[in-house]
């Protein structure tokens, strides 16, 4: 059977994703402290672009298949995509914000990082703060998976397991199917799909010099999703909320790292015993 061949990445092209990684999470962590209402989405993508600029990477997303925008932005019943315009961020709203960018290294390549976060303005309705906070939980459950998994189909298993858990708890999320994680290297998106659900394939064997950009997309209502004619846009069909978190995620000896994370992943990964490989010097 045919497999598509995965980019397996030296310590050192590693680090320059690091450097990459730590520049989307600044930037992130910048766009996220301005979100408050009031705010419009096309503001928000400037304060990511001049971040961007500042520390002389460029976005990953601008150009992107023609894509207008530093950054995605999506609210409420959008799920991925949103592209930043005249949308004024209001109370209660659910914002995700996806971006990424990518900084030279040695013979023309560009090293690539990618994440995004969700956060619901004040004051946040219980059932848009559980949504986003399971879609987190789904995200570092599969990280987890991955810093102790031998095949790639552990990040679907532990996204349906967490989503299990939140059901069992009281709170009913759908997992997204269309929109899936992806290896990231010297381009954005790089075999192999990172699926977040299970299936009876269990992937390909984990090693280390890969890098996942895993990204779980959860619903508070229904999966089923469409396109708006501005061709991106992504939402519900049934209307209802969805968050999107993501990290890159490098896999080494031991364990992992994560890129888009400042501490490394340590603090996600306590509440598994885990601690992330470190990348020093
Ligand atoms: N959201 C995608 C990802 O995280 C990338 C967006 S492509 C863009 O993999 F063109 F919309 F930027
Ligand atoms: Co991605």
């Amino acid at each position: 059977m045919f497999r598509e061949r995965i980019q397996l990445k030296t310590l050192d092209e590693i680090r320059l994703m690091r450097s990459a990684g730590h520049i989307v999470a600044g930037m992130l962590a910048e766009v996220r402290a301005a979100i408050a209402p009031g705010v419009t989405t096309a503001e928000l993508d400037a304060i990511a672009d001049a971040y961007l600029v500042s520390r002389g990477a460029l976005s990953n997303f601008k150009g992107y298949h023609g894509y207008p925008a530093t950054v995605c932005i999506s609210v409420n019943e959008e799920i991925v995509h949103g592209i930043p315009g005249e949308r004024v961020i209001g109370v209660g709203d659910v914002v995700s914000v996806d971006g990424g960018c990518s900084v030279a290294g040695t013979g023309g390549k560009r090293w690539h990082g990618d994440s995004a976060f969700t956060v619901v303005v004040d004051p946040a309705a219980d059932d848009d703060a559980a949504l986003s906070t399971v879609t987190e939980d789904g995200l570092w459950a599969a990280i987890a998976a991955v810093a102790r998994g031998q095949r790639l189909g552990v990040v679907g298993d532990a996204i349906e397991q967490v989503v299990a858990e939140a059901a069992a708890n009281g709170t009913t999320v759908a997992i997204v199917q269309e929109y899936v994680g992806h290896g990231i290297g010297t381009e954005m998106h790089q075999p192999p799909e990172v699926l977040n659900y299970s299936t009876r394939e269990r992937g390909v064997r984990l090693k280390p010099g890969m890098v996942l950009a895993i990204e779980p997309m959860l619903t508070g209502g229904g999966a089923g999703n469409r396109t708006l004619e501005d061709r991106w846009t992504v939402v519900t069909r049934d209307g209802s909320r969805a968050a999107h978190w993501e990290h890159s995620v490098a896999i080494l000896p031991g364990g992992v790292n994560v890129l888009t994370a400042l501490d490394g992943g340590a603090a996600g990964l306590e509440r598994f015993g885990l601690t992330p490989v470190p990348l020093e010097p």
